[in-house]
């Protein structure tokens, strides 16, 4: 048990590394917290308009996640992994390092995810492509993966992770609150618009 709260503590931190801010300032793209909607990820990334840039805060902040979860289960167990990957994407939404302001968990859940069980990693980014690609919306896309991702769980038969899955699908629509507000107003940009 001792053990358990030491990868909670460690995956914590490594989640909480704001890699959308961090990669904004070394392109030189400014404070990513002042730009479009404000949010740390990868999606207001791209509203600077560098498409690389939003690529790799994609990739890191979902590879964190899957990060956290590997070497917690390379060095434990099962259990382990779960909570490392919970832990990471609880420091993504509160990091310490930006006095708990953080973003919406998007990528870190896709990341997480396709760590602890493929099929479902793969089905929830299946469904915010497919509904991207229809839509034009990252948060209502967001959304849609979230939504889905307790039932691809049942599903693919990994009922373990229900109670994971039903805590990404709260925290994402929570963090979502202004998005879902604008989307119903007709105001939310669509990708890659300001
Ligand atoms: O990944 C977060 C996305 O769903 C919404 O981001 O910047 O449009 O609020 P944003």
């Amino acid at each position: 048990a001792p053990m358990l709260g030491l990868v909670a503590l460690v995956a914590y931190l490594v989640g909480a590394v704001p890699f959308g801010v961090v990669i904004a300032r070394i392109f030189g793209l400014g404070d990513l917290r002042a730009i479009g909607s404000g949010n740390i990820g990868a999606t207001n990334v791209l509203r600077t308009g560098n498409k690389l840039a939003a690529f790799l805060t994609l990739i890191l902040d979902a590879g964190k996640g899957g990060f956290a979860v590997l070497v917690a289960r390379a060095f434990f167990a099962e259990d382990a992994a779960q909570l490392a990957g919970l832990a990471a994407f609880v420091g993504h939404i509160f990091p310490v390092y930006l006095g708990f302001k953080g973003g919406k968990g998007v990528a870190t859940f896709l990341g997480t995810l396709l760590a602890l069980a493929w099929p479902v990693g793969l089905a929830a980014c299946a469904m915010w492509l497919l509904s991207a690609v229809i839509s034009r919306y990252s948060s209502l896309s967001a959304l849609m993966a979230a939504a889905t991702c307790p039932l691809s769980m049942i599903y693919f038969g990994e009922g373990r992770l229900i109670f994971l899955g039903i805590i990404f699908t709260i925290l994402i629509y929570f963090r979502h609150t202004p998005n879902i507000k604008r989307l119903k107003a007709g105001t939310e940009p669509k990708i890659g618009k300001k």
